[in-house]
């Protein structure tokens, strides 16, 4: 298995530790980081719907908290309703991060100065995204310098 393929993997098996009783829907993110290691997230909701936390969020929040902001190189993605597990049922169409992720995932773009790969899996394959393809002329540190 190559490096894609293990944080696909590693996205997908960490949908299976969703807590989300609200949507019903499981999504698991992982960050590739440069010297081969993951960091994973789940989302994370709340009875208060609007203070649910995205899986990626979780994520680079997570690498944030051990200082591996500017290792990551890469970013998974893997969603869908449960399983009799948890872990996400794909999709025939890859699901993307949302808007406020594509911005969180900005941060981390601008940090490591890394057009961010983004790859969602869905049934059978993958579909490969960049930061600046699915968050063009972003907002960004370089707006308040
Ligand atoms: N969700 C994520 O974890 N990442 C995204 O990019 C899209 C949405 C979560 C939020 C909520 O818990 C559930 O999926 C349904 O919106």
């Amino acid at each position: 298995m190559n490096a894609i393929e293990e944080i696909l993997q590693a996205a997908h098996d960490a949908s299976s530790n969703a807590y989300a009783p609200y949507s019903s829907y499981h999504v698991g993110a992982a960050l590739l980081l440069d010297d081969g290691s993951i960091i994973t997230g789940s989302n994370f909701e709340n009875a208060s719907y609007g203070l649910s936390l995205c899986a990626e969020t979780v994520a680079i929040a997570s690498a944030n908290s051990q200082s591996k902001l500017k290792h990551i190189t890469a970013i998974a993605l893997a969603g869908g309703k449960p399983d009799h597990s948890g872990k996400a049922i794909l999709d025939e169409k890859a699901s993307t991060p949302c808007g406020r992720c594509r911005q969180i995932i900005k941060e981390v773009s601008d940090v490591t100065n890394i057009d961010t790969p983004i790859y969602c899996l869905h049934v059978g394959g993958y579909s490969r995204y960049t930061l600046s393809e699915i968050l063009p002329d972003a907002f960004g540190p370089k707006n308040l310098a």
